[in-house]
């Protein structure tokens, strides 16, 4: 048996959180990477629906419901300007699997995938999972692959590169002229780019481009992957697919078949009612928009912490090396278990990301928990507070 894989510190801070939940806490979360709200009423319904519908009962096909893969391919068409078809879409168990049917096709043991750093850890894993080695990027200023980062760390054994865009934790949004040099880059070198869409909808300055629509020639050599998680606060739903030549689909749809036989079928109808749905990603990335400036402006106010502003997702990723070195803190590990344990806030310290001067503050939760959260930061973080020392104090809700 091969060596037990750590696991993703993300979860670790959701553990504490609950833990101190169970205890009787008021803990606020903006930890999670996901949105705070309910699944829409449409898709709840649909899902109701389908469960009182016998053809659900029963096995389906392995690459998954030909409706729901149609409209995956319908929306895909839209975003890359390529024609997309049912029979290119393997539907998955979330993005996350998606990511690790599309590496376990194309890479074997000792090839390289390239990361983002900072970088989302999930995807860190699903390389190791696939049985290849996850190299991870410095990533430049703005939190984006350079092509001369990519060339630093490429290989002979470099298989593929995934390109998440906007990205996590960093939110940055590769705009088309990067995505133009990284496409030139991965063509003249036969490397793989795994597109990673999954916080598409949450581009707030209208730069995102498909990397497909930018490059149309790489489409053999790319696999697109997305999913409903997001989008429309589907994270527990997992539902998610990947776009790929015929030959990944092939492995794909073979490795699902083996393993799990099918996504569940009442599930997959909740996405395709959630994919007819433009309306509550939209409202969502209206929502998220207001809420981002809000928390910027806040930690920008807080002395030592930096924070820019993401151009797309659902994070702020503020550098809180100053803050740190003003309490004697040594990582954003103590200020994130001081935060949890002080304020009962929790938030991601950077080391999850391998940005230890960092901490990620998810904004894709209601205006009342925003500002609840924002009320304990300032308190907790207020000039005349002593880290370590401080009392236990008293939050206003
Ligand atoms: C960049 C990125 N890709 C993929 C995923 C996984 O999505 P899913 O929940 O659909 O598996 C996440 C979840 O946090 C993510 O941040």
């Amino acid at each position: 048996m091969t060596a037990p894989m750590a696991d993703n510190p993300i979860f670790a801070v959701a553990a504490k959180a609950q833990a101190l939940r169970a205890q009787g806490a008021n803990v606020i979360t903006l930890a999670a990477g996901e949105p705070q709200a309910a699944t829409s009423t449409v898709v709840v319904e649909a899902a109701v629906d389908a469960v009182r519908d016998p053809a659900m009962h029963h096995y389906g096909a392995a690459q998954g419901d030909p409706a729901l893969r149609a409209i995956v391919a319908d929306a895909i068409s839209g975003n890359t300007h390529l024609a997309w078809e049912a029979e290119d879409i393997q539907i998955a168990l979330g993005a996350k699997h998606a990511l690790f049917l599309a590496l376990q096709t194309l890479i074997e043991a000792g090839d390289e995938v390239l990361v983002a750093l900072p970088g989302w850890p999930g995807h860190t894993e699903v390389v190791t999972a696939a049985g290849g080695t996850a190299v991870p990027v410095a990533t430049d200023e703005g939190f984006r692959f350079s092509v001369q980062a990519l060339e630093h760390c490429r290989t002979s054994h470099t298989r593929a590169v995934i390109l998440s865009s906007p990205g996590n934790p960093t939110g940055a949004v590769h705009p088309a002229a990067h995505l133009r040099r990284i496409a030139h880059w991965a063509q003249r070198h036969g490397i793989w780019i795994i597109s990673d869409d999954i916080y598409r909808a949450f581009d707030y300055t209208g730069t995102y481009q498909s990397l497909l629509r930018v490059a149309p020639q790489l489409r053999d050599r790319t696999v697109v992957v997305g999913g409903v998680s997001k989008e429309h606060a589907m994270t527990g739903w997992r539902i998610g697919w990947l776009a790929a030549p015929q030959d990944v689909i092939a492995s794909a749809r073979l490795h699902v078949s083996r393993t799990i036989t099918h996504v569940p079928t009442v599930n997959q109808r909740a996405a395709l009612a959630a994919l007819g749905d433009t309306a509550t990603p939209a409202r969502a990335a209206s929502d998220y928009r207001r809420r981002r400036a809000l928390i910027v402006e806040e930690l920008n106010a807080i002395d030592g912490i930096d924070c820019p502003l993401p151009d797309g997702g659902m994070f702020a990723f503020p550098d809180v090396s100053a803050l740190l070195r003003d309490r004697g803190w040594t990582s954003s590990a103590d200020l994130a278990a001081w935060l949890l344990d002080t304020a009962h806030l929790a938030v991601v310290p950077g080391e999850a990301f391998n940005a230890p001067g960092r901490i990620r503050v998810c904004f894709a939760v209601d205006d009342d928990t925003l500002i609840t959260a924002i009320e304990r930061l300032r308190t907790a973080l207020a000039p005349t507070q002593h880290a370590m020392t401080a009392p236990q104090m008293e939050v206003a809700r």
